[in-house]
């Protein structure tokens, strides 16, 4: 491939997934169909919990976030794992339609699940959106945003005596003095060699 930045180009945003019992940040997200209750796509990694919390749940919420969203929101959803850290009891949000729903985002929609697609890595969750809501009308942040102003967006606090090790593909975060020769990321499986040590 020449330049694969080229699919950068596709317009996606950074937003929050929520389900029942947990969530993660998506750009994978597209509006699929038109008119009153339109068909959302959102494609969750397998190895993220949230897959299997979406596959056990009939409703998701996406929250939309703003390009000034606390980059903690991101850190939280996106480079943690439900598994082991309570994300909702470490962020705001508010329960609409018994979901969790991001304070700081720019407005919300609720789908109910129609249909899955599985495909080797990902699942596609398809919605048909019942309820939205619009916060703010302040500029979305773009996910080729987020991919130029990571490095500044995120400041991975190192623990101490520790060496933070963040995967360059999803953004995961290990904290270890050195990872060992056959480290692959617990959630996307790259190597090693993938990984860059965090400021
Ligand atoms: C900017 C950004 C975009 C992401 N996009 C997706 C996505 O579209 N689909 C996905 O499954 N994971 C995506 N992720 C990764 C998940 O948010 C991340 O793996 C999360 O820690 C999973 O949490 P969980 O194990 O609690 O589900 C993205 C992460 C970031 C920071």
């Amino acid at each position: 491939m020449k330049d694969k930045t080229i699919t950068r180009k596709i317009s996606q945003g950074v937003y929050v997934l929520t389900t029942l019992g947990g969530g993660c940040v998506v750009d994978a997200v597209s509006q699929i169909s038109a008119g009153d209750n339109p068909l959302i796509c959102v494609a969750v990694m397998k190895k993220n919990n949230t897959n299997e919390l979406m596959h056990n749940n009939n409703k998701f919420a996406i929250s939309v976030l703003g390009k000034n969203v606390d980059p903690k929101i991101i850190e939280t959803y996106g480079m943690k794992s439900m598994k082991d850290y309570d994300k909702f009891s470490n962020s705001k949000t508010t329960i609409i339609d018994d979901l969790n729903i991001i304070d700081d985002s720019l407005g919300y929609m609720i789908c109910e699940k129609v249909d899955t697609i599985e495909n080797d890595t990902h699942t596609l969750f398809i919605g048909r959106l019942i309820e939205a809501d619009k916060y703010s009308d302040d500029e979305v942040m773009t996910y080729a945003y987020y991919q130029e102003h990571k490095d500044e967006l995120i400041k991975v606090t190192t623990e101490k005596g520790k060496t933070a090790w963040i995967c360059t593909i999803c953004n995961y975060v290990v904290y270890e003095d050195e990872l060992p020769e056959n480290f692959t990321c617990p959630q996307c499986g790259v190597p090693k060699s993938l990984f860059k040590k965090g400021n």
